[in-house]
């Protein structure tokens, strides 16, 4: 096994809030992976940051008449904010607008060119003279002439579905300014993606047949379909600045320094270390993403590092997930169709571990899947606070009520204490496969099931009935339930840290190792119980209401206009 694990997690753009989708899609899976590592006592690094650069930011500022420096400090801080407060566990949050980034991925660029690894060319592109700007395909608009949508893009028409170019367009506009684009020469310098071909097929296709069948599958038909060269840079004032004489006006792509972020943001971080996290053999790298991103982090970074040489790794596995809908429909920053971290946690003060809970048990990750707030509902009340909540408080209760709040002695254990007890390894086992190939729900699920013994097996037992006439037998089913109790708080905690802080604090115990799940006596003999509370409380039919009214309402609104 390989000695240390450098987790990566996408970075999002700071040009909007982060949204259930992203962190189902990619921050909560990495952090309960992370969590899991951490407690298996395996050295660990936990990356991201905000991506600031990329014309969208510079469109975003235009239309809020601010700069794109303020767009990005305003949303770096809100979507910093939002993953602490989810407890997503990084060892480092940064930004590509640091000053660490601009330097290393300005000399990452510049390595490459000197020695000759890009190719350079001249090619007409469109150009807005009013803006006097460069237009990506995207932010040229006109009328589809497929089916007569006047609000069709210069790469796609969303209406019919049809992919397109500029050149179709009826009509063809500027978003930026609204003027007719003209064609206009630029050099530009191009990663030749076709020469790692042989390279990656082999890597990847022969090398990673483990990878998720939706990450291998799309490798490969991006290998098969055959690489072109890659534009690096961009015209544009913002971003990293390219490097070499005669390039004023010119930036890095931000597809380019983005990923360049992993690496310096673990510079920032570990200025005299860092080398033995991204060259070192010993070291496993695992990138979190979207499946959008597959083909950067699969094809194109890779090649970047591979260009690069001087020892750097490659990444071990890409577990994209695919996406998640909001109440059937496709999740949209710009259509404001989402549900914002900052704003969930607003009306539902204290339970990220709810969203955390309902991501995960139906997490996209083998296909598209749909959030609703009705099944947040269902799962929070009967599973979350039936099953787990409802098991501890009544072991944690009865002891109070019959022992004082000591762990009581067990006495001779019966068939029923030994079969629930006997799950825990089982389970245990069945958490761990899981974790270790990324199949977060089915994990949970096993955690979960571990509840669900523990529930069962103190309804069956009835020490509440048995006290009336045989305490000692009572001792025994407490002194089990309080085992499982200790075990659940092992089993949860790489996937509700909250409340299995709160459970602690029940047990009153410091967290447990994940070694320890499975071992007898967690919780010794006399050992004094803190203040029961409940683990979760009910969410009331009321609190879904206003949240399927807020869609609703969005939704009559974009209708209407
Ligand atoms: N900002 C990109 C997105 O949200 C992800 C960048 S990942 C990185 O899709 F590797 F480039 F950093
Ligand atoms: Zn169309």
């Amino acid at each position: 096994m390989k000695k240390r694990n450098l987790i990566t997690c996408a970075l999002p753009y700071a040009n909007g809030p982060v949204h259930i989708g992203h962190l189902a899609g990619v921050y909560v899976p990495a952090d309960i992976y992370v969590r899991y590592l951490r407690m298996r006592g395996r050295e660990t690094l936990f990356v991201c940051g905000s991506d600031e650069h990329g014309v969208p930011i510079t469109i975003a500022a235009r239309k809020e008449g601010c700069t794109p420096q303020d767009i990005v400090d305003k949303y770096h801080a809100l979507i910093k904010q939002s993953f602490a407060d989810f407890g997503i566990s990084f060892d480092i949050y940064s930004r590509t607008t640091s000053a660490t980034h601009h330097r290393y991925a300005a000399q990452f660029f510049r390595k490459l060119y000197e020695e000759g690894k890009f190719i350079e060319k001249e090619t007409e592109q469109y150009y807005d003279p009013e803006a006097k700007v460069f237009l990506a395909d995207r932010y040229i608009v006109g009328t589809c002439p497929k089916c007569g949508n006047p609000d069709a893009y210069g790469d796609q028409c969303e209406k019919c579905g049809s992919t397109l170019s500029p050149e179709e367009l009826i009509n063809p506009h500027s978003k930026v300014s609204g003027a007719e684009p003209v064609k206009k020469k630029t050099r530009h310098w191009y990663l030749p993606l076709d020469q790692y071909e042989p390279w990656l097929r082999e890597w990847i296709l022969d090398g990673h047949k483990e990878w998720k069948t939706n990450v291998y599958g799309q490798c490969k038909s991006w290998l098969d379909g055959g690489l072109q060269p890659r534009a690096v840079s961009r015209d544009l004032d913002w971003g990293v600045p390219v490097p070499v004489e005669g390039a004023e006006g010119k930036v890095l792509y931000v597809w380019f320094d983005a990923p360049i972020g992993y690496i310096s943001n673990t510079i920032e971080l570990l200025p005299d270390s860092w080398e033995t996290w991204w060259k070192s053999e010993d070291t496993r790298m695992i990138h979190f993403i979207g499946k959008d991103n597959i083909v950067f982090h699969c094809i194109v970074f890779p090649s970047m590092l591979k260009a690069y040489g001087d020892g750097f790794i490659l990444p071990e596995n890409v577990p994209a997930n695919e996406f998640l809908n909001l109440e059937g429909d496709k999740i949209s920053t710009s259509k404001n169709w989402a549900v914002w971290l900052h704003e969930y946690l607003q009306d539902f003060p204290g339970k990220q571990d709810t969203l955390r809970y309902v991501l995960t048990a139906n997490a996209p990750e083998t296909k598209d899947n749909d959030f609703t707030w009705k099944d947040f509902q269902t799962r929070h009340n009967s599973e979350l606070v039936a099953i787990f909540g409802n098991f501890v408080n009544r072991a944690v209760v009865l002891t109070h009520k019959y022992f004082g709040g000591a762990v009581p002695a067990a006495g001779t254990l019966q068939d029923v204490d030994l079969e629930a007890l006997a799950q825990i390894p089982l389970l245990k086992q069945e958490i761990e496969d899981n974790l270790e190939t990324f199949k977060f729900r089915e994990a949970l699920k096993a955690a979960m099931n571990l509840a669900r013994v523990g529930n069962k097996y103190i309804s069956d037992t009835e020490p509440w009935a048995v006290a009336k006439t045989d305490l000692a037998r009572t001792a025994t089913i407490l002194n089990t339930s309080l085992q499982l109790c200790a075990s659940l708080s092992i089993a949860f905690a790489p996937f509700l840290p909250f409340s299995v802080e709160k459970l602690d604090r029940i047990l009153n115990v410091a967290p447990l190792p994940w070694d320890d799940l499975g071992k007898a006596e967690l919780l010794p003999v006399g050992h004094q119980l803190g203040k029961a509370e409940l683990l979760f409380s009910k969410i009331e039919d009321a609190e879904i209401d206003k949240q399927v009214k807020r869609l609703a309402a969005i939704k009559a609104a974009r209708l209407a206009s």
